[in-house]
């Protein structure tokens, strides 16, 4: 295992009755606050009306940031900074699902430097100091409310790429299982693909000594298996949704990846995918991650996909590997397809072959000339993958 320093300091408050804390936790850090929202979701709930609730009985001065889009664009990151600026707000509450969250990320960094938000993202602009930042998730899937990270798309450049800063980490989020009861069956199953796919990026690794870790990411695995299907049952199963919440924060929130390399592969492959077509990101990274590991197959890795298999799946340990990691693969797709209802090709979110070159030369590009994951993919590699996708 190698040396590591872990230090996640954002403070969780999980459960039914945390929203007494709301404006106490926000005083710690301001009192002029951005309230960062999406579609209209919260409205439709019921937490909207409970948050401008306690904003009015705690005197907390509010503007509102509202519409930001599923995969965030960077003109509502302008918004916001402009919106921050004018009112001189010092807190970021951002109440959404990861879209919501990282478009906060940005504002909170963007909102101290002289250029574009977008510099931020290229990396032309460095985040030296950021808004603090609270966060009420409404969806599990992207672990955003427990990680520096955010993702933000550029529609005139059709980019979507990742930034990170320790300024934009959240302050405290707020998990309450009860609000994801309205998030629809699609978005279950995608949140629930993304949790899994943040767990096998961590997981996927060649003899790195990390047993501890991938025994907890197999455990995260086990519990998306067995929670995802009955939520999407009974989308009101407090267990189910408060397991799947909690599974999401600890996927990508550092844990995992202690101790060992972890260069992810199906993400770079996947963020194409969004920046071009505007899929959902989850349904994305399910359809991919079964052909990614068919091609990955080798004697080289065949012991870890065989892992995988008997491990997280249970399938039984034949003398032959090769067949054994096959299935574990197989295994992987009829639980996104039958117990999730995904719909498993690109051909069924509207992507056909025109654009599969180019953005499997992106791919690559983005991560530096290929993707250096378990096993490097060169563009041909990522091209076949999404060929296989079709
Ligand atoms: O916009 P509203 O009306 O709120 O509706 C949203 C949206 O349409 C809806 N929703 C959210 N909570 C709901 C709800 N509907 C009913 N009831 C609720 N309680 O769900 C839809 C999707 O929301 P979104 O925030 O886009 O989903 P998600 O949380 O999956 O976030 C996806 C974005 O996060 C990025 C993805 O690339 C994508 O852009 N990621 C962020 C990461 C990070 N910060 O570390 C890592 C991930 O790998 C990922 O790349
Ligand atoms: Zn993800």
């Amino acid at each position: 295992m190698k040396d590591f320093i872990f230090n996640v300091d954002t403070k969780i408050l999980f459960g039914k009755d945390q929203m007494k804390n709301l404006a106490s936790e926000i005083k710690k850090y301001g009192s002029r606050v951005l309230l960062a929202y999406g579609g209209g979701s919260i409205k439709r709930n019921g937490l909207y009306d409970e948050i401008i609730k306690i904003f009015e009985e705690n005197n907390i001065f509010y503007k509102e940031l509202s519409g930001i889009e599923p995969n965030p664009r960077v003109e509502s990151a302008r918004e916001g900074v402009k919106i921050v600026k004018e009112n001189k707000l010092d807190f970021i509450l951002a109440v959404g699902g990861g879209s919501v969250i990282d478009l906060s990320k940005l504002v909170a960094g963007a909102v101290f430097i002289d250029g574009d938000p977008w510099d931020i993202v290229i990396r032309r602009e460095k985040i030296n100091k950021a808004l603090p930042i609270g966060t009420i998730l409404t969806l599990a899937a992207t672990g955003s409310e427990m990680d520096k990270g955010g993702v933000i798309t550029n529609p005139e450049t059709t980019q979507k790429l990742a930034f990170g800063s320790e300024y934009t980490l959240p302050k405290f989020s707020i998990l309450n299982p009860e609000v994801t009861y309205s998030v629809n069956a699609k978005h279950t199953a995608a949140g629930v693909a993304d949790i899994m796919s943040h767990t096998m990026e961590n997981y996927f690794t060649l003899d790195d000594g990390a047993y501890m870790q991938n025994k907890l990411s197999e455990g995260i695995l086990k519990t998306c298996i067995h929670y995802g299907p009955i939520a999407m049952k009974e989308p009101e199963n407090y267990d189910a949704r408060a397991n799947i919440m909690w599974a999401s924060t600890w996927a990508i929130n550092g844990l995992l990846s202690t101790g060992k390399e972890t260069p992810w592969s199906v993400h770079p492959m996947e963020h194409e995918l969004s920046a071009f077509y505007d899929i959902t990101h989850g349904i994305g990274l399910a359809i991919l991650t079964p052909r990614f590991l068919n091609h990955i197959l080798s004697d080289e890795t065949v012991d870890m996909i065989r892992a995988f298999g008997i491990n997280v799946f249970g399938i039984k340990e034949t003398e032959n590997k090769f067949n054994d990691a096959k299935r574990a693969i197989s295994a992987l797709h009829m639980f996104f397809e039958q117990d999730m209802m995904i719909p498993m090709t690109l051909g069924e979110v509207g992507i056909d072959d025109e654009k599969l070159e180019e953005m499997a030369d992106r791919a690559a590009k983005h991560a530096g000339g290929s993707i250096k994951g378990v096993v490097e993919l060169k563009k041909e590699d990522i091209l076949e993958i999404y060929k296989a996708s079709l």
